[in-house]
């Protein structure tokens, strides 16, 4: 691409994780966690990884939060400076004003599009535009968005888990659960307090979510605090110790379908049955539901390499001539 014309810059805001892909050239991607430290009611200290590495470990007055949330903005002030960051990482010499592309999911409200335009614009683009979340995401996973043909979706991230029934390019029925990788971190951490009176933080969590119940290692030792003592502590644990989270997340997942199928057309259920389900989102990693999902709901179950890249992959596609009239909305 040359030094003129405007260069796109394309987003998927995750809460856990900002993956960014520039038009035009599939060589330059970014991805960043999408974690911001900062001095209490005070000045940014870190963005991304490095604010990451800060989670439970900063001294008193030092808080890493997270910006986005839920398809959102949770806070104005820290998205933008994780936004500007990466965008100033690209290579500048070609740089004119970009146009930033956000992929929109469809619960958001016209605050969140404000919110949006805003956090774009502050990033110095000159133009911004919204393409539709669900719809990126089935064009990123090779399925055939604008036939007239039911695909259905699970995304299991970090905040939530969205399951979309699509059919002619557009979203027919969804429902969004307010549970994803956080929750169990969050419940992995609770059942060790209680279980074995030792307290962990958030990464050690994850952690120990990713190896015992994603790459399914049968066990490990983790570092935490004894709450008795109050001093450190290792401790060896089983898969078995922390599986029951997932198995409920799987369950909760299973009822949700199974709601969203009951009100729609026997024509697209038909399809569903015929071609399967799609699970990605970071949390498609996890064999609980790889395992289970296909079992409790009797359809085959799909899942790919890169499940937690799904959306930047259609974003990609966006602007092939056929995708683009039928997907992208001018912002401002
Ligand atoms: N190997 C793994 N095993 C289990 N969970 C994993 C694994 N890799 C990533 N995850 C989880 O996937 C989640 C992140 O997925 P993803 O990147 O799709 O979320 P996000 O798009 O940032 O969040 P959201 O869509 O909720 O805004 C995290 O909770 C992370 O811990
Ligand atoms: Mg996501």
């Amino acid at each position: 691409m040359g030094g003129t014309g405007l260069r796109r810059l394309l987003f998927d805001f995750g809460s856990d994780t900002i993956r960014m892909t520039v038009d035009g050239s599939r060589i330059r991607k970014a991805q960043e966690p999408a974690v911001v430290a900062h001095q209490d009611g005070g000045g940014i200290i870190a963005v991304g990884t490095a604010a990451q590495r800060m989670l439970g470990r900063g001294p008193e007055g030092l808080t890493a939060e997270r910006p986005f949330s839920g398809g959102g903005v949770r806070s104005q002030k820290l998205a933008q400076a994780l936004v500007r960051t990466m965008i100033a990482r690209m290579p500048r010499s070609r740089w004119q004003r970009p146009e930033i592309v956000v992929a929109l999911a469809s619960g958001a409200t016209a605050l969140d599009r404000r919110a949006f335009v805003l956090l774009a614009r502050e990033a110095g683009a000159a133009r911004v535009a919204f393409a539709q979340l669900a719809a990126c995401r089935a064009l990123g996973l090779d399925l055939p968005l604008f036939q007239p043909c039911g695909s259905l979706i699970i995304d299991v991230g970090a905040s939530q888990t969205q399951v979309d029934l699509m059919s002619l390019g557009r979203t027919v029925v969804s429902a969004t659960l307010p549970e994803g990788g956080d929750a169990l971190d969050e419940a992995i951490a609770r059942r060790l307090r209680e279980s074995y009176s030792i307290m962990i933080g958030p990464t050690t969590a994850k952690t120990l979510k990713h190896d015992l119940l994603g790459e399914g290692m049968s066990d490990a030792v983790l570092h935490g605090r004894d709450l008795l003592s109050g001093l450190p502590r290792a401790l060896r644990v089983d898969r078995k110790e922390i599986e029951a989270p997932a198995h409920l997340l799987a369950e909760h997942i299973v009822s949700t379908v199974q709601e969203l199928l009951r009100d729609v057309s026997p024509e697209l259920v038909s399809d569903v049955a015929e071609r399967g389900i799609v699970l990605t989102g970071g949390g498609a990693r996890l064999r609980a539901l790889q395992q289970h999902l296909p079992e409790a709901l009797g359809l085959p179950v799909r899942f790919d390499q890169a499940p937690e890249e799904s959306i930047v992959a259609g974003l990609e596609r966006l602007f092939e001539p056929r995708v683009r009239d039928q997907l992208l909305r001018r912002g401002a």
